[in-house]
């Protein structure tokens, strides 16, 4: 496996791999990996990338100035071992420095998709996503990118942009991959303390409760679900950000809930802000 953290270097081998006809697949990380990234690597593979590149990246233009940047969880040693095991072909390693350069004035905003949801709630957070994308597509130019559907809303949004700004990569989204409890994996997990992980359980518990529901009834109002689960989180020591019933692909939000609807939900556990989602 070949490392980069020169974004042009990068960008030479990639336009050299893509010229031999090489299929290259991107997969886009805050490193910290997973079994929900290993899953993306999974599917970069089923789909026949040849080239497999894994960037490992905190964005620090993503982060809010109160949100955890510098406390985000890192080990580069790790991460390439798993991608190595994982079968990736390459890992890029950029610094905010080289990925930033002195008098970086140039962002992309998406001004529909990322206004509800977490975007309200942490103001710029989906300019910083999409312009590191962007920023990514352009050095790796791969053919596909995969990303989770943990992070529903930005999905969204990253296919939007790709739709609005003709950039010329298909974009794939792997499932949420949770542990045996039900807790979707994320890098963030390991600040919960053991109370915190069992607590956490409540936000997955209520949305597979309401897919239990939606299959037997079949329709319910959306308001009546977004207060049962916000109280199932309070009474469980969570503190819920938000709850909303949105259409799947517009992130409208509706007011029945049915087979096809989204339920993002994100909520603290202590000081540890959690998402998770259920389309139905
Ligand atoms: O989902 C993430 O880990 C990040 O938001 C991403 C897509 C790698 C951009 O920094």
């Amino acid at each position: 496996m070949l490392t980069f953290n020169d974004p042009k270097k990068l960008q030479a081998w990639s336009r050299l791999r893509r010229s031999k006809g090489e299929k290259i697949a991107l997969i886009p990380t805050m490193g910290y990996l997973h079994e929900g990234h290993l899953s993306l690597i999974a599917l970069a593979k089923k789909k026949g990338a040849k080239q497999i590149v894994v960037s490992v990246f905190v964005n620090p233009v993503q982060f809010g100035p109160n949100e955890d940047y510098d406390r985000y969880p890192r080990d580069e040693k790790a991460d390439f071992a798993k991608c190595r095991k994982a079968g990736a072909t390459a890992i890029f390693f950029p610094t905010p420095k080289n990925m930033y350069l002195d008098g970086h004035s140039t962002f992309v905003n998406e001004e529909s998709l990322s206004q509800g949801l977490c975007g309200a709630r942490r103001p710029g957070h989906f300019r910083g996503v999409c312009t590191v994308v962007a920023k990514l597509f352009n050095i790796v130019h791969p053919h596909f990118a995969v990303f989770g559907q943990k992070d529903y809303q930005q999905a969204q949004v990253i296919k939007r942009m790709v739709r609005d700004l003709n950039f010329d990569v298909e974009i794939a989204l792997a499932p949420i991959v949770r542990e045996e409890t039900g807790l979707a994996r994320s890098s963030r997990n390991t600040y919960l303390s053991d109370v915190e992980r069992h607590d956490a359980l409540a936000i997955s518990e209520s949305l597979f409760a309401l897919r239990r529901k939606v299959r037997k009834l079949g329709k319910l109002p959306a308001t009546a679900v977004e207060k049962e689960i916000a109280g199932h989180l309070v009474k469980n020591d969570l503190k819920p950000d938000y709850v909303e019933a949105v259409d799947a692909e517009t992130l409208a939000k509706t007011d029945t809930v049915k087979p096809g609807t989204a339920v993002l939900v994100a909520a603290y556990c202590g000081n540890t802000r959690l998402i998770d989602n259920i389309v139905l």
